[in-house]
């Protein structure tokens, strides 16, 4: 054990710390004879044990112990008085001493109740380890809010969806990926006003097996703050990324940041089917229309077979003010669901992506940029919901299919549906 002997008198300090010599258990004696050096030197050293007196100046023993223990974590000590009050007991326990011995104490009563300490200091250390061991583990394991825009119609509004959640998430200071998974077509990038010169095509082929890290040299980053993982550059390639490799990709990236959001192909196929199952939230993106009602009918129905928890999926009516004879009211109705945000129709929208700028940021005081940013709310900020993240294995692609998620298997390039 590493002691410190606090004693005022240096007389009696001299004496304790000869009687403690060639005690093979005790590994340092550091010696003291006031309370400030005291809590100098326990700060410094981080002894096991301390050995004090309770008449230490300027502060006496019981104040002293009392302070270092709120400092020192894991520390023990054990209080020594002349003709201590029946009180000074209760007192010494209270400030977090684990004994007060009456002096003059007898040699091998005071190595009894030092080693006693020195027990118990290493059990509250060894539980501190654990608990700091834990803390860096979850640190490291961070596992992200992981947001999936999908819809089975095309052009509904998937990717001005997905470009500008990243943007206004990021303002918010969070770390955002924006993961585009449209791996035929997929279009983020050039919305983003990017040029990438790497692609998931270019990290599927060249590894494996891969940390964050090297994922990370394979993004881009966009001006506004988050991080994206751009779709191939050629059609062609979006057939040699197997179901596996996006499976990877989703474990690995989620690792690295406070939200991932991924935008998506209209349709089913396997490797959307492993981001949905993967996602806390799927934002099902919809217009004001028959035909897209009808494909947010057909997809509840498929993800009614997944049995995916109700609050996982949210309706994200986009271009809600077109006059086109349908309230939003009516096919909340027609759905037995709530929309969870609607969007208006903009000239400003078209504008913006075709010249790679986000609404969000560019044109911010516009109804529809307001109404992203009440959109941006539901997932960051103060006042966020918390996460649902369903861990059945009853859920999902696996119920789907029937079976497990096979990391082996490769996938088509085209939908199911
Ligand atoms: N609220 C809106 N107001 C006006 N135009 C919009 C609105 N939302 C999207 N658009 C336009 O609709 C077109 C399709 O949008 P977007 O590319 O975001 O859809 P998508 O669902 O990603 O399409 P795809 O299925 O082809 O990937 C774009 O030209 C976009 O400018
Ligand atoms: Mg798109």
């Amino acid at each position: 054990m590493k002691l410190l002997v606090a004693i005022a008198s240096e007389q009696v300090r001299a004496a304790v710390v000869r009687g403690l010599q060639g005690q093979p258990d005790i590994e340092s004696v550091i010696e003291v004879g006031d309370s400030e050096a005291a809590v100098q030197q326990a700060e410094q050293a981080v002894p096991d044990v301390i050995l004090m007196g309770v008449d230490l100046k300027p502060a006496d023993g019981f104040e002293t112990v009392r302070n270092i223990v709120a400092r020192v974590p894991g520390v023990s000590a054990v209080l020594v008085a002349v003709n201590p009050a029946p009180a000074d007991f209760r007192r010494a326990l209270q400030v977090g001493a684990r004994d007060l011995l009456e002096v003059p104490v007898e040699k091998k009563e005071l190595l009894a109740a030092l080693r006693q300490a020195a027990e118990v200091s290493r059990g509250k250390r060894s539980t501190l380890q654990e608990v700091a061991a834990q803390l860096v583990s979850r640190q490291e394991t961070k596992i992200a809010k992981r947001i999936v825009v999908f819809s089975t119609k095309g052009g509904t509004g998937k990717t001005f969806v997905a470009t500008n959640l990243a943007a206004g998430l990021a303002q918010t200071g969070a770390r955002v990926a924006l993961l585009d998974l449209d791996l035929q077509f997929g279009d983020a990038a050039i919305a983003l006003g990017l040029v990438p010169e790497r692609t998931i095509y270019d990290l599927v082929q060249a590894y494996t097996d891969y940390d964050l890290t090297l994922l990370e040299e394979f993004m881009v980053k966009h001006p506004a703050g988050f991080s994206v993982l751009p779709a191939p550059l050629y059609p062609d390639e979006a057939e040699r990324i197997m179901t596996s490799d996006v499976q990877v990709v989703l474990d690995v990236i989620q690792t690295g940041f406070d939200y991932v959001i991924v935008d998506t192909p209209p349709f089913f196929e396997e490797r959307v089917l492993m981001a949905l199952d993967w996602a806390d939230h799927v934002l099902l993106v919809a217009g004001l229309d028959i035909p897209s009602v009808k494909h947010l009918k057909t997809v509840f129905r498929t993800m009614g077979l997944m049995a995916y928890p109700e609050e996982k999926l949210l309706i994200i009516m986009n271009r809600a003010d077109s006059k086109v004879g349908l309230e939003v009211s009516e096919v909340e109705k027609h759905l037995g669901r709530r929309v969870a945000a609607t969007l208006s129709s903009s000239v400003e929208v078209p504008r913006a992506l075709n010249s790679g700028e986000l609404l969000l940021l560019v044109k911010p005081n516009t109804k529809v940029a307001r109404e992203l940013a009440q959109l941006v709310k539901l997932f960051g900020g103060p006042d966020h919901p918390g996460t649902e993240r369903p861990t059945d294995s009853g859920t999902g692609l696996a119920r789907l299919l029937g079976r497990k998620n096979d990391r082996n298997e490769g996938s088509g390039s085209n939908g199911s549906q």
